[in-house]
C-alpha cells in the first residue's frame, strides 16, 4: 500500500508541473486537468479516489456543480430516505447542517489513507462535484442524482460564495473578472457546461441509473420531485404515507425558510477536510433569477449565447 501511495503521490507531483494553470476564485491557482479546473487538493483526491475507493452496487451519490442546490438536496434525500428514523417535531435536521448528513466524497479522498467507509450502512450516500467523467468507471453502475441550476444564477451564487470562503491574502475578487472566467469555463469543477453535460449524457443513456434534476423544477414542484426521488432510491412513498402527509413534511422541513433559520444553520460550521465552511454560508437568498442585480444587459447576451452554443443539440434547455 505505502508503494502504491509513493507512485501516487509521484504521479501527482509531476502532474502539477504540467497541467495548465488558471485564476482561482478561493485560492490562487486552478489546474486544467482531465478537460476540468481543479483545485490541487481535489486533483490528488481524484487520484487517490480512482486507487482506493471501492464503490459498492447499492451506493448512491449525489452530484452537483457548485452552487446548483447541493445542500436542498442533501436534506431531501436524507429526510426522504430516514423517514421512518425519524420524527418531524424531533428530527436530525433541526440540530444538524444539511452538509452533514452524508459525507463529501473529495474531502473524504483527501488523505492517504482515504476514509474508511465500510461501516456505514446500506444504502451509502455520497455528494461529489466531481463530472461524471473525472469518476472512476467502476462507480458508473451506481445510482446517481444530478442537480443543475441556471448558470447564470449559479455563477452569482458561486461568486459570493467564493468571496466569503476566499484565502485571506489574495487580492480581492470583482463580479468582472469572476464573469470573464466563468465564460471562458475556469472555476472550480468548471467549465460549468461540460459538468453539466457530462452527466446529462450519461442520463439520457442510463435512466434508470441516473436521476437528472433542476433546482428550478425542485422549487416549483417539490412535492412530484421527493416522491421521484423516493421512488428512484428503491423506496417510493406507500399511500398511507402519502395521505398522513410524509412527502409535504419532508418539503416543509428542508424549505429555504425552514433550514435557513435553524439556529444550527445560523450558527453552526462544517468542516471539509481542512477548509471550514459556516453553515449560513450555504444558505444565502434561495430564488430564482437573481442574476438580473448583478449582471448587465451585455453580460446577460454574452453569457446566453455561450450557453446556447454549448447545450445546441443535447436537447437539455435551461
Ligand atoms: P443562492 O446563493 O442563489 O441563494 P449548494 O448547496 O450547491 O452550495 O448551493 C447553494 C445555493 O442553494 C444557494 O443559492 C442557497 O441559498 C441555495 N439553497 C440552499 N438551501 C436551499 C433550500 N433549502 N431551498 C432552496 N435553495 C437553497
Amino acid at each position: 500500500h505505502e508503494d502504491h501511495y509513493n507512485k501516487i503521490c509521484e504521479d501527482y507531483n509531476h502532474l502539477m508541473e504540467t497541467l495548465p494553470k488558471g485564476n482561482g476564485w478561493r485560492a490562487k491557482h486552478l489546474y486544467n486537468y482531465n478537460g476540468f479546473w481543479i483545485s490541487p487538493k481535489y486533483i490528488k483526491a481524484n487520484l487517490l479516489l480512482h486507487a482506493y475507493f471501492k464503490p459498492q452496487p447499492t451506493d448512491i451519490f449525489l452530484a452537483s456543480f457548485m452552487k446548483s442546490g447541493t445542500t436542498w438536496l442533501k436534506a431531501l434525500i436524507f429526510s426522504t430516505l430516514t423517514r421512518h428514523l425519524y420524527s418531524f417535531s424531533a428530527h436530525y435536521l433541526h440540530h444538524h447542517g444539511p452538509q452533514s448528513t452524508f459525507p463529501f466524497l473529495e474531502s473524504e479522498c483527501e488523505n492517504f489513507p482515504i476514509t474508511d467507509f465500510t461501516h456505514m450502512s446500506s444504502p451509502r450516500l455520497f455528494a461529489t462535484h466531481f463530472p461524471r467523467t473525472l469518476l472512476p468507471e467502476s462507480m458508473t453502475s451506481c445510482k446517481f442524482v444530478y442537480i443543475c441550476r441556471e448558470p447564470k444564477d449559479v455563477l452569482v451564487s458561486k461568486w459570493v460564495f467564493m468571496n466569503k470562503i476566499r484565502e485571506k491574502d489574495l487580492p480581492p475578487f470583482s463580479f468582472d473578472e469572476a464573469f470573464d472566467l466563468f465564460c471562458e469555463g475556469v472555476s472550480n469543477y468548471g467549465p460549468f457546461w461540460e459538468h453539466v453535460l457530462s452527466y446529462w449524457r450519461a442520463s439520457l443513456e442510463s435512466p434508470e441509473k441516473i436521476l437528472f434534476l433542476k433546482y428550478e423544477e425542485v422549487k416549483r414542484q417539490s412535492e412530484v420531485v421527493v416522491r421521484r426521488l423516493a421512488a428512484f432510491m428503491g423506496i417510493p412513498f406507500m399511500a398511507e404515507e402519502v395521505e398522513k402527509g410524509v412527502v409535504e413534511n419532508i418539503v416543509k422541513l428542508c424549505s429555504f425558510e425552514n433550514l435557513s433559520n435553524l439556529e444550527v444553520n445560523k450558527k453552526g460550521v462544517e468542516k471539509f477536510g481542512t477548509v471550514e465552511v459556516e453553515n449560513r454560508e450555504f444558505f444565502r437568498k434561495g430564488e430564482i433569477g437573481d442574476w438580473r442585480n448583478y449582471l448587465s444587459d451585455e453580460m446577460k447576451q454574452r453569457i446566453d449565447g455561450i450557453i446556447d452554443e454549448k447545450f445546441k443539440g443535447s436537447g437539455l434547455i435551461f
